[in-house]
């Protein structure tokens, strides 16, 4: 931007507004100036203001949105107090330090990926999303190819986990049946009769024939990459496709991907990129180098790129969110313990929906800490196996 100035105009602007943690105000632009403009001088306004941060968003054309924030807010993050941002698959995650909390809403961004190096936040982050989404009707699916070691405490609640490649196949493609079969009850529900609906996707339904929501959670997606020969290579390859087609098809169906991950480029085999194009949201924690961060953000902002390189190693949780439309913000979740996640996952594993489909692999709870053979092993649900 070298030789450009801002007009030497002042901007219209609007009245200044409080928000929890600072101002907010609204910005009418003057003819010849930019966004950039204002966003290069932002930091020159929290000095002079002696602010924590200035943030300068461009809103709509013509206007920016200023928000001064007063102090560090992602010092220490606790949950949301008032739940009202959250409903039916739109949950209250993180908390940007520059205001309202980051809500992930699973209809508008069905899938997510979850970047970071290792002890950067990504298993507080999705424990986080899975606490809240085990108080919701959502069949909650788990693939851990790490022998369930970050899920295992989740399986109260989740309908199934798969804790090697061979079960990660035969799970997806048991979703991508039930996926058809969905697409067959959107394609019956428009043909002809009294009853008939146009719709494209399950939410157009009436509720009483409408499928439950399914989530998918992959915890290190590099494991389902892995091939160590010949023909785990097919079977990878197999794998890979049949995660890009629920991708691409799953929102309509209901089905929902959160994928989680050290890095995801194209060095982790073919069908990589195509997979994560379909990621559309990004959540990128703390990582190693600036590839890592392209990964995640480069399809977004380069400045959301240079924002995750620069969190500290100190702030484990600190993370970029960013979505396609471009828009980032720096976040962080509140700390949730492993404990806690459990505890909550045991209290609502009533709750968690009936899917036909998934009940061969239903996982099994032991009741004593017994081998996995024990006959003290039953299904989480405590009903027998009908099958
Ligand atoms: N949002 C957060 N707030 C505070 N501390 C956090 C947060 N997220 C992670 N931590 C700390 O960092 C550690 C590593 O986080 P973890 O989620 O296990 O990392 P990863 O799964 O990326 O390896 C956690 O044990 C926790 O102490
Ligand atoms: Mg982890």
């Amino acid at each position: 931007m070298v030789g450009r100035e801002a007009a030497p105009v002042p901007p219209r602007r609007s009245l200044p507004r409080p928000t929890g943690s600072g101002l907010v105000m609204r910005l009418r632009m003057a003819a010849g100036q930019a966004p950039e403009d204002f966003t290069a001088s932002a930091d020159r306004l929290r000095h002079a203001w002696g602010a924590h941060a200035v943030h300068v968003r461009p809103t709509k054309p013509g206007w920016l949105e200023l928000r001064l924030v007063g102090w560090d807010v992602l010092a220490e993050v606790r949950p949301p107090r008032r739940r009202l941002a959250a409903g039916p698959l739109r949950l209250p995650l993180a908390l940007p330090e520059d205001g309202e909390w980051h809500v992930r809403d699973f209809r508008t961004v069905p899938h997510e990926l979850i970047l970071g190096a290792t002890q950067s936040g990504k298993s507080v982050y999705l424990r986080n999303l899975l606490c809240g989404l085990a108080r919701q009707p959502v069949v909650l699916v788990g693939i851990d190819c790490k022998w369930g070691v970050e899920l295992a405490p989740f399986t109260p609640r989740l309908s199934t986990l798969a804790d090697t490649p061979d079960r990660a196949g035969e799970l997806l493609d048991a979703l991508l049946e039930e996926m058809e079969e969905r697409f067959r009850l959107i394609g019956l529900s428009s043909g002809a009769g009294p009853d008939a609906v146009l719709t494209s996707d399950v939410w157009g339904l009436p509720e009483a024939v409408r499928p439950v929501p399914v989530v998918l959670v992959v915890d290190e997606v590099a494991e389902l990459f892995l091939a160590a020969n010949k023909d785990d290579e097919k079977r990878r390859d197999a794998m890979v496709t049949k995660l890009i087609r629920l991708a691409q098809l799953g929102r309509a169906a209901g089905i929902y991907l959160e994928v989680c991950g050290q890095r995801f480029g194209s060095e982790l085999g073919k069908g990589a990129t195509m997979l994560r194009a379909q990621l559309t949201g990004r959540v990128c924690h703390r990582v190693n180098d600036e590839t890592s961060a392209t990964m995640a953000l480069g399809d977004i902002a380069p400045e959301a790129v240079l924002a995750a390189t620069s969190i500290p190693a100190e702030r484990p949780g600190v993370a970029v969110v960013g979505d396609s439309s471009g828009g980032w913000s720096r976040v962080r979740s509140p700390h949730l313990t492993l404990d806690d996640a459990a505890a909550v996952c045991r209290d609502t594993s009533a709750l968690a929906p009936e899917l036909p489909r998934l009940a061969p692999f239903r996982p099994v709870v032991a009741i004593e800490p017994a081998g996995p053979a024990s006959p003290a092993a039953v299904p989480h649900t405590g009903r027998p196996v009908t099958e």
